[in-house]
């Protein structure tokens, strides 16, 4: 008989032991940003996440910072009445964003930002693209996701990250930025798969789409191989990151990812709907949210995530087990 039982005598033990040790380094929290002052409201999807004004959204950081959360990605919404065909919000010269990604680099100079990079949350129709004959024209949306990458880039963005999933998005973007020679990296979300866990996301995006579904850009999660090849594409096209998202759901792609392109940091989304779904259990008593959360999120890391986005990110460095 061979024994296991002494490799988990006791914590201590068990601690030594452990292979994989989510850090609050390892995360990144997302947030929504509103236009306006004085802001902090509560997202009804999202339990325990909030639409900020950029004042309010300051003071939020300095609470995250102290938390050990060095990393952030930022979302805008805007009002209906700011969105147009093209999205004209998103990429105009004092868009929300940017001004946002200034005030945090001048409050904040040490925390990293992130910037989602797409149309959908301001667009009239919620697609991710500019539209051409009601379908969604990848080539013509190009041009639109390198200008908002460059206006955030230029207001000080550490990493945009484009989540349109057109084709040549990262080559794009790339172009642009060397034309400012630009610090700025790009986290590319590289596979990124049409999901029914993106629910709770659309309405505290405002984004979801006004007619069809996001199938004919997005993933098809009966794929597996696309997965790799998104990536590679992206690794080619010049991305520092990649991603697969969602995470929970895909722990399969992010260690076939992973063990392909071992040497690119890879980043994984815990999206609203796989955070709401263990909110909801633990609502209702079936689980109880802190080792639910902190099991899920070493899943996440031992598949071979580097990093994790995740609306637990304070929960899980303020929530011990
Ligand atoms: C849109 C976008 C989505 C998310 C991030 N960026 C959703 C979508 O494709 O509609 C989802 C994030 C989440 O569910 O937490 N480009
Ligand atoms: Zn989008």
């Amino acid at each position: 008989m061979k024994r296991f039982h002494h490799l988990r005598l006791d914590e201590e033990t068990r601690d030594r032991l452990a292979e994989v040790k989510v850090t609050a380094e390892d995360l990144i929290y997302p947030y929504f940003v509103v236009p306006g002052s004085g802001k902090k409201e509560i997202i009804q999807s999202l339990h325990g996440i909030h639409h900020f004004s950029v004042d309010m959204l300051l003071k939020d950081i300095s609470g995250t910072l102290k938390l050990g959360i060095k990393n952030i990605l930022l979302f805008g919404v805007v009002d209906a009445n700011e969105k147009d065909q093209s999205g004209t919000a998103a990429w105009k010269e004092d868009n929300l964003i940017s001004l946002a990604i200034r005030e945090i680099k001048e409050a904040h100079p040490e925390m990293k930002v992130f910037t989602d990079v797409c149309l959908c949350g301001y667009t009239s129709h919620g697609h991710c693209g500019v539209l051409s004959h009601d379908r969604v024209d990848n080539d013509a949306t190009l041009p639109y996701l390198a200008e908002i990458a460059f206006q955030h880039a230029v207001a000080g963005a550490d990493f945009v990250a484009p989540s349109a999933m057109m084709d040549g998005q990262v080559e794009a973007i790339r172009q642009e930025l060397q034309r400012i020679s630009s610090k700025t990296g790009i986290l590319a979300y590289s596979a990124k798969y049409a999901s029914g866990y993106y629910g709770p996301f659309r309405d505290a995006a405002n984004s979801a789409p006004s007619f069809g579904d996001r199938k004919t850009y997005q993933m098809d999660y009966r794929t597996i191989t696309q997965a790799v090849d998104e990536v590679g594409a992206d690794i080619e096209e010049g991305a520092d990151w990649v991603m697969v998202k969602p995470a929970h759901a895909y722990l399969d792609i992010i260690q076939r990812v992973k063990s392909r392109y071992a040497s690119t940091p890879l980043a994984a989304y815990q999206v609203s709907g796989e955070y709401m779904m263990i909110k909801a259990a633990a609502q209702a008593g079936y689980l109880i949210e802190e080792k639910a959360m902190h099991e899920v999120l070493t899943a996440i890391k031992r598949a071979g995530a580097d990093k994790i986005i995740t609306y637990y990110a304070k929960d899980f460095v303020t929530k011990g087990l």
